[in-house]
């Protein structure tokens, strides 16, 4: 008999208790960028209106409200009871579930979108897991997008913050940088994953998926945006400062060695 996965218990209590993900990406200038690139990179890559979208991992539905407002159909899954309940009020259906066992049909969605669980799963066969069942789930030909947090991300958000001249703080980045892996029970975040955008790649297409692109999601100027932000306490979504980040984002796509400076990574694949 096979055993249902479960998701680790801190990765629950981080989302349910600690931290509110509904904020994230509207309230500071790199979660904007991040929300707003998320954006062009997806509607690139989408099928034309209406679709059916799975958005496994969805959170609190931040994607799927925009998705939803798009024309497509969206069903999102998440393991946290908090999500699912505010993801709800944006239009799509939810459910809790896990992305390494979902209960979706075989070739059943157009599009399957993984934007978070990659970074939150730390062995490779639990990847490997989830990414084989968004290739089950989704149609032949059609798309499978999945987020990645960067190897190099902490390293720079703890320098914007200043947050790295602390020793633990130091220590967690430096064990980073080495392994990928920020281990549960450590402080700061919750249990994740940091891929290499060759690292990323591998496993998409190891999932058996094609085409695979990798995206630079916030571009190379994220934490002088966020470092900018926190130290002159000025808001700067939508400044100057956020626009130039932005067009830097865009400029910097095509070129794979800056792949490395984004904080996040999505990569697009066809099934
Ligand atoms: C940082 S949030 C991202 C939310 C949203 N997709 C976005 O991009 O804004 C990461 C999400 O992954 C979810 N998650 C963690 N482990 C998961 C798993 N094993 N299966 C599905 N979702 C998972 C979390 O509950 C959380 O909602």
């Amino acid at each position: 008999m096979t055993l249902s996965p479960q998701v680790a218990p801190e990765i629950i209590e981080f989302y349910t208790e600690t931290f509110d993900e509904s904020a994230r990406l509207t309230t500071t200038a790199d979660g904007g960028l991040e929300l707003v690139r998320t954006q062009e990179i997806l509607r690139a890559a989408l099928p034309a209106a209406p679709a059916d979208v799975l958005d496994v991992g969805g959170g609190p539905g931040v994607h799927a409200a925009w998705l939803v407002a798009d024309g497509h159909r969206v069903h999102l899954v998440d393991p946290v009871a908090r999500h699912v309940e505010q993801a709800a009020a944006t239009g799509c259906t939810a459910e809790t579930g896990d992305a390494r066992e979902l209960r979706a049909e075989t070739d059943s969605y157009d599009v399957v979108l993984l934007l978070g669980p990659l970074y939150h799963l730390l062995e490779r066969a639990d990847r490997d897991r989830a990414l084989a069942e968004a290739r089950r789930v989704v149609k032949p030909g059609g798309l499978v997008a999945a987020a990645a947090i960067g190897r190099y991300a902490s390293l720079f958000e703890h320098t914007a913050t200043t947050f790295l001249t602390r020793e633990p703080v130091r220590e967690a980045v430096a064990d980073i940088l080495v392994t990928g892996r920020h281990e549960p029970g450590r402080k700061g975040f919750t249990a994740a994953y940091f891929h290499t955008a060759e690292g990323l790649a591998e496993e998409m297409a190891a999932a058996g998926l094609h085409d695979v692109a990798v995206h630079g999601i916030e571009g190379p100027a994220w934490s002088l945006l966020k470092a900018a932000e926190q130290h002159t306490g000025t808001p700067l979504l939508d400044s100057p400062m956020f626009q130039a980040a932005l067009t830097a984002a865009r400029l910097a796509d095509p070129y794979p060695d800056l792949l490395a400076a984004s904080s996040h990574m999505l990569a697009t694949a066809t099934a």
